[in-house]
């Protein structure tokens, strides 16, 4: 019995000793040794109007269907009748005189008493906040009422009034009446009622209700909250506007920029391609406003202090969906749009794109430098097709840089044989996108370690996000399990800084209610928005990006899921920091003794950012936006030795001043 008990005893030291000798590990950085330069665009974003992620999204406008140009002219709109008001509501066409904006409600109103008119729903309801001053606008002609009066009401779920203004002075011929409210309540859902009294006659159109606090105090602006999100992201380059609603489902409904600009009014509305893309997850009442359009996107992307790099249609539509191109004899116009974009860009005030730029708003260049030719392309019809567009741009345009399509899969004979033709090409990134599982996250993580160098394209990351089955809520997916995978997959484009030069997650955004597609990086509601842990992994890789890589290698060799340790290291030259990102992907803590090689800890105590999480599904919700979120702590680094615990299944971003 006794000798029993001794064996067991002796068995758990044994276990212990054997664990601890296992999980510390030696590393060594060769800070003399720096490779490659971090480009500035490393890190960026990709924006794409999936998940209601312009309209009812990032785009702040408040009123759904505001020009009565959806298919069904009144969808989201119901007619009002206050105490003895009556009215009709007519809708005219007039396209023959207003092709881009062909529909406006006549409303007829018989209201000596109460009032008629129109509610609108929102965009899954309005978000309206106490205290915050709200703007209204529409366009208006009132041939027969101008003795009419006109009230404003904001009204919260349960009917309850949260604001209010009224509007009168209507005349004959058609203008813009503006009024402000500022709401005395707040409400995630709340509905706007335009109501008239009196009798006569109004037509409107372009009903609009944006927050006076938009971003940068815009008209016509970005919801602040979450452009905010953007900006913290601090990314490299802004991807717009797609993904595969540059393609649209055919040629119709492609993305065409030069519909998106100039004034709002005047900006053609179209269908929204995910409004029937998926049957579980349809949203008949998606279409694209265009209210944030090429403009707005070059704008953002300066805001943000990104290079702008927008994706153009090459004469194909989506290759999933209708398989629709243009007859290569008719690409011309195709081809001159990407010509006039980079006019609108780049151009002077003189030129006709660059003038629409200017009386926009923006006389200064917005200093493009790259473009995207076609989204997820490929076969012969795509290669063909890019060839045309890269003689002609780059003939006319040696100085932007040209991005073409490696389609949708990370491998196979669809992405070889567009690699073999891309690769002698003149394209300078191909456009590699993953959705994958996490495990295919982890086992490429060292996918670019042996790609073959020798000269040909550079690698754009341009869509990715590990896809889980975990979970039932609409972020759940977003799960910290996910994200580990992409921080572990991360380290290996960071150590390849020399072929991979930008990579961003998609998509970016998606509003609880009305999303299409899952995982995505950021969610939101109408009042409220929440980062993902993908959100914080992807914050600490661009915020950590420094400007060259160094060498961390484990018995010489770079840790790409020995020991399920994945990591990279870059300095930051102009800060004087070495900068280590170590993801443990195990289930027990690591011990890393890291040794500087060529320099020694500076004074500063070095900080250590940790990701990580209780459970490999645990994630972020609007109720409970910090579960998984970083959490800094400060370290200490002798000489030049570093000790330093990763955490069980944690993403460890640690800046050590050094000289
Ligand atoms: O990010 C969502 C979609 O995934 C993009 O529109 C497309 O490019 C890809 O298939």
């Amino acid at each position: 019995m006794y000798t029993k008990k001794l064996i067991a005893l002796f068995a758990v030291v044994l276990t212990g000793i054997t664990a601890y000798a296992q999980s510390t590990q030696q590393l060594s950085v060769q800070v003399n040794k720096p490779g490659a330069l971090i480009q500035p665009a490393m890190w960026g974003i990709f924006f794409e109007d999936i998940n209601f992620a312009a309209d009812g999204g990032l785009y702040a406008e408040l009123v759904k269907n505001r020009s009565f140009e959806f298919n069904d002219p009144l969808m989201g709109w119901d007619e009002v009748k206050q105490d003895s008001g009556k009215g009709t509501i007519l809708i005219i066409n007039r396209k023959a005189e207003n092709e881009n904006n062909p529909r406006y409600a006549r409303i007829t109103v018989n209201a000596a008493a109460g009032a008629y008119g129109l509610s609108n729903e929102g965009f899954r309801g309005m978000g309206i906040e106490k205290g915050k001053v709200y703007n209204f606008s529409m366009w208006a002609s009132a041939p027969k009422g101008s003795t009419l009066q006109g009230r404003l009401l904001l009204l919260d779920e349960k009917g309850q009034q949260v604001g209010e203004a009224s509007l009168s002075g209507f005349g004959n011929g058609w203008q813009q009446y503006k009024a402000s409210l500022t709401a005395t309540g707040t409400a995630p859902k709340a509905k706007l009622q335009l109501l008239f009294s009196g009798k006569g006659e109004i037509e409107v159109d372009m009903v609009s209700l944006f927050p006076a606090e938009t971003w940068k105090h815009r008209p016509n602006g970005l919801r602040a909250d979450l452009a905010q999100m953007l900006v913290d992201l601090k990314p490299g380059f802004v991807r717009f506007p797609g993904g595969c609603i540059v393609e649209g489902r055919d040629l119709a409904n492609r993305y065409q920029w030069k519909k998106t600009v100039g004034k709002p009014e005047e900006r053609q509305l179209i269908i929204n391609r995910w409004n029937t893309e998926f049957k579980h997850r349809s949203a008949p009442d998606y279409f694209q406003s265009f209210g944030l359009g090429f403009f707005e996107y070059f704008q953002l992307a300066e805001d943000v202090g990104a290079a702008p790099l927008p994706i153009i249609n090459c004469g194909m539509a989506c290759q999933f969906n209708t398989r629709e191109v243009v007859a290569m004899n008719e690409l011309d116009p195709y081809l001159q749009d990407a010509l006039d974009l980079i006019e609108f860009a780049n151009g002077g005030t003189d030129t006709k794109w660059g003038g629409l730029r200017a009386s926009m708003g923006h006389p200064a260049p917005f200093n493009l430098t790259m473009i995207g030719v076609g989204n997820e392309q490929w076969d012969e019809q795509y290669v063909e097709r890019y060839k045309v567009f890269e003689q002609a741009l780059k003939s006319k345009h040696p100085e932007i840089k040209l991005i073409a399509s490696a389609g949708p899969f990370s491998k196979g004979p669809m992405f070889d044989y567009l690699w073999k033709e891309l690769k002698t090409s003149r394209a300078d990134f191909i456009d590699e996108h993953y959705y994958m599982p996490p495990e295919w996250f982890l086992a490429n993580a060292s996918r670019y370690d042996s790609y073959d160098r020798a000269g040909g394209p550079k690698i754009f990351a341009g869509e990715y996000a590990a896809h889980t089955k975990e979970g039932k809520d609409a972020e759940s997916r977003n799960t910290w399990g996910s994200a580990l995978a992409e921080a572990a997959f991360m380290t290996g484009l960071e150590r390849n800084a020399d072929i991979v030069q930008m990579a961003s997650y998609a998509p970016l955004f998606a509003h609880v209610e009305a999303w299409q597609w899952r995982p995505d990086l950021i969610w939101f509601d109408n009042l409220r928005t929440v980062g993902t842990p993908n959100y914080y992994v992807q914050k600490l890789f661009s915020t950590n990006k420094g400007t060259q890589t160094v060498p961390l290698l484990s018995n010489g060799a770079v840790l790409a899921g020995k020991d399920s340790l994945y990591a990279s290291a870059v300095i930051d030259a102009a800060s004087k920091k070495l900068l280590l990102k170590i993801v443990n992907v195990s289930s027990a803590p690591v011990q890393l003794d890291i040794r500087l090689e060529g320099a020694v800890a500076a004074k500063g105590a070095p900080v250590q950012q940790v990701l990580s999480a209780p459970a490999r599904g645990d994630f972020n919700t609007l109720d409970a936006p910090g579960r998984v979120v970083p959490v800094e702590k400060k370290i200490s680094a002798s000489g030049n030795r570093l000790n330093v615990t990763a955490a069980p299944a944690s993403l460890n971003v640690i800046a050590v001043p050094y000289r």
